[in-house]
This record gives C-alpha cells, structure tokens and sequence, in this order.
C-alpha cells in the first residue's frame, strides 16, 4: 500500500479563532506527527481573490494563518508548509485542468449556485451578476492545488466536500484522455472534530461575526467570552449542559476528567458569570505559550516569509517535474 497523502488548504481571507483551532489546526498538527503519512498544509491566497478581497486583508490574514500554524507547532521540516501563490506550477496546472473540466460540472457547483439563487432572489436580471471567473473557476484551482501534490486525502468541511469530488471528475477525465498521470483523491469529512458554537450559539464564523480570534489578547478574550449567550437560570439552579456554548468550548479545551467535574457543577447550578470565569481562565491558561510565540512572529514578519520560501521550495521541487510530465503527456513540449 502506498502511503496516503493529505493536504490541507486554507484561504487567506480572515483571522484564525477558536473553531478553526479545533476544527481544523488542531487536529492537522496532530496528524502531521503521525511518520506513516505525509502531510501538505498551504496558505491558498489565490483562492482568495474569488471573494475580491482587500489586498491588505489578505497579506494579513496570510501572516495570522501562517504564524498560527507556526506558533502551534506545526512540524514544517516534516510537514510541507507552502503559500500557493509561490508555486507557479499551480496555475499552470490550472489552465491545463481548465482544458479537461465541464462547464456544465461547474454550473452544478454549490458556491456558484448559491451567488446566482441569491440574484434571482433579488430580483437581479442579470442572474451571474457579480460572479466572476474565478468564483466560476474556483473548483478547477481547487483541483491543481489536490492533483498536483498526488493527495489521496482530503480532510475538508462539509462545504468543501463537492469541490474534492469535482478534482476527482477531472483527474479521471485527465487520465482517460491523455493515460494515467493523477491520483484520484477522496475528501475527508472529520465526523469527530468538534464544530464551535460562537458567542451568539449559531456556528463560530468569520462571515456571522460571532467569532472569537485564537490568539485575541488576554483583556480582549475575556470581553469575548463575558459575551457568550446563555439563558436567564439563575445561580443555584441545575444547568443543562447539551444546550450550552460556554460547556461546548470548554469541552473542546479541557481533558475527559475536567469535563466530569465541570458537567458535575452544571448539576449543582453554578453561575453563568462564574462558568465564563473558568472558562475564559481555561482558555487563556491553554492558549498562552503559542500565543506570545505567535505575538513574536507577527511582530516579525520575516521569519514567517523565510519559513514560506523553505516550504516553496521544497514543494517545487515536486511539482516542477511532475508538471513536466504533464505537459509532455499533453503535447505541450519542445520540437525536435
Ligand atoms: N476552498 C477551501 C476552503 O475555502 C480552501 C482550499 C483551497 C483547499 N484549495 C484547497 C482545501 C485544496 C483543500 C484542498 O476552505
């Protein structure tokens, strides 16, 4: 059996906050220690360009994504830890793909189609109106930044799980036409990874605006958790923790045995207020030492950049000549 490969992309358009760390960092790093299976984590900033996003915004968020990974202890000597945009093999790649993918798989993709039902809906007469090619696009992106490391694991949300099977569709049409040359990936849905509840109890999200940064100063932290919805019980009356984001986030934070001992105070009645004391306390005590590391990086953005161009070259070193391959396998090669 050959080994699997994940690969994990993450758009560059906002601030890592606590559901990203335990949906999807956490246990990347986790897994990225594991010696039986390689792992390729990037910063995907052209993907970013499909939601025309300010170009600070993304140079930032580029700079918050990576120094989180970093200060996290993400393993980048093992592990290979890339920005797309230093990989011109992608985009080359893409056209190549562009050449192989249906529009009509493309008019089936969920992002697109909810940009054109929320035209509709407004009474826009022009139903793609604001969509641009790289939204239309996107999935084909999605696809090089997959084939071209020859991933065969996926790990994405819901959300994603169409576009890992769209890379799929192409790569196999790729392999038919022009004979094997891609590995057919498979998406992974992490049916255990915790999904957050932020401070308003709807899914903790950028785009609801209920989240709570990762790595948000200790003053600011506390701000936030003081905010998190709770019903009007009173101290001293039994609480239900199935129905509580302060319990879910300390859940997704603390050991098995703190749990019990905190489901047991639940059924005593303890106080909203005294809960989001321990829970901002848990929190911040948890988060702390990759926090002031964090604090480090960003206040020097170089070391950051060094990592990127080591982790660039590394990966280039891949895809460099399998996209010789490729173009040769296409007709795309030098005469004579
Ligand atoms: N589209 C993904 C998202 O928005 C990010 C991404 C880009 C990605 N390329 C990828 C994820 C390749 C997995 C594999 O979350």
């Amino acid at each position: 059996m050959t080994q699997d490969v994940y690969l994990t992309g993450i758009t560059t358009t906002g601030t890592p906050h606590i559901g990203n760390y335990v949906g999807a960092i956490r246990p990347g790093i986790a897994a990225s220690k594991d010696p039986a299976t390689e792992h390729f984590y990037f910063l995907a900033d052209y993907h970013s360009l499909a939601k025309n996003e300010d170009p600070d915004r993304i140079v930032q968020s580029t700079l918050e994504i990576a120094a989180s990974w970093m200060a996290l202890g993400l393993d980048t000597e093992r592990a290979y830890f890339y920005r797309q945009s230093d990989i011109p093999e992608i985009p080359e790649l893409t056209w190549i793909l562009t050449g192989m993918t249906a529009k009509g798989l493309m008019n089936r993709a969920h992002s697109y189609k909810a940009s054109v039902q929320a035209n509709v809906e407004s009474g826009n007469k022009d139903p793609d109106k604001a969509v641009t090619m790289a939204l239309y696009s996107y999935p084909i992106l999605m696809a090089a930044d997959i084939l071209m490391f020859k991933s065969t694991k996926v790990p994405v949300g819901r959300d994603q799980k169409q576009h890992v099977e769209m890379a799929r569709d192409i790569a196999q049409r790729f392999n038919h036409h022009y004979g094997e040359t891609f590995v057919l990936p498979e998406p992974v849905i992490g049916e255990n990874t915790a999904v957050l509840k932020g401070l308003d109890g709807r899914k903790m999200s950028k785009s609801y605006n209920n989240a709570i940064p990762l790595f948000a100063d200790e003053k600011r932290l506390r701000k936030l958790v003081m905010k998190i919805k709770t019903n009007s019980l009173e101290p001293g009356e039994p609480k239900d923790t199935s129905d509580s984001t302060l319990f879910d986030i300390y859940k997704a934070f603390a050991t098995d045995d703190e749990v019990a001992a905190i489901e047991k105070r639940y059924a005593e009645g303890i106080a909203w207020g005294e809960m989001k004391q321990v829970l901002f306390e848990y929190i911040n005590d948890h988060i702390k030492p990759a926090r002031d590391e964090y604090e480090r990086l960003i206040s020097d953005a170089a070391i950051v950049e060094a990592e990127l161009q080591k982790g660039a070259v590394k990966a280039r070193e891949l895809a460099a000549p399998f996209l010789a391959q490729i173009r040769d396998a296409i007709g795309i090669r030098k005469l004579g």
